[in-house]
């Protein structure tokens, strides 16, 4: 279940019905897959064959579609990131930097634990989104953001677009973040 860090005040909130108030008045969506849903063989798997990346797909293909329809996604695929991935510091380094989008950045989380950091209103200022299995969130287009990994440095979810095109980041230079 998700957790949210609010940075200014290191305020917690934890409690599942806070976290979807919270999010929703940021304007990000927030929902939740069945985890039991995941063929025990995927369970905290983060090397994934093209077969086994079908396969997860075929097993939330309801709510991938389901999500899709009410939200205008049109592609999908899967992200999978762990010390196995090749260069993951550099490209760690290089999501670790706030930026936006022109379109929404949706991810369902299947399998271990990823952060969003996500500029929220004013009197809010910077967050954190901490998600694990289970986890859906969409940050919408132009909200200044960026996505990394946990201590665990190992993640899949399922990644949603209206098109990938629209998801180049655009820097977004803030001298008020502190990383
Ligand atoms: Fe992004």
């Amino acid at each position: 279940m998700a957790q949210i860090r609010i940075r200014n005040t290191n305020e917690r909130i934890e409690n599942e019905d806070q976290v979807l108030e919270f999010l929703t008045k940021q304007n990000v969506l927030y929902e939740h897959w069945d985890v039991s849903k995941l063929p025990s063989q995927l369970y905290e798997k983060f090397v994934l064959s093209d077969e086994e990346k079908n396969t997860l797909l075929s097993s939330y293909d309801t709510e991938i579609r389901d999500l899709a329809e009410r939200r205008g996604y049109k592609v999908w695929d899967i992200v999978a990131l762990s010390e196995a991935t090749p260069n993951l510091p550099e490209l760690l380094k290089k999501f670790e930097q706030v930026h936006t989008h022109t379109e929404d950045e949706v991810r369902a989380i299947t399998a271990g634990r990823g952060i969003f950091i996500i500029k929220g209103d004013e009197q809010t200022g910077y967050f954190d989104v901490e998600l694990s299995a289970g986890d859906v969130i969409s940050v919408p287009e132009g909200q200044p953001h960026f996505f990394t990994l946990m201590d665990n440095k190992a993640i899949v979810a399922v990644r949603l677009f209206i098109e990938p095109a629209g998801w180049i980041a655009d820097p977004y230079e803030d001298p008020t973040f502190v990383k």
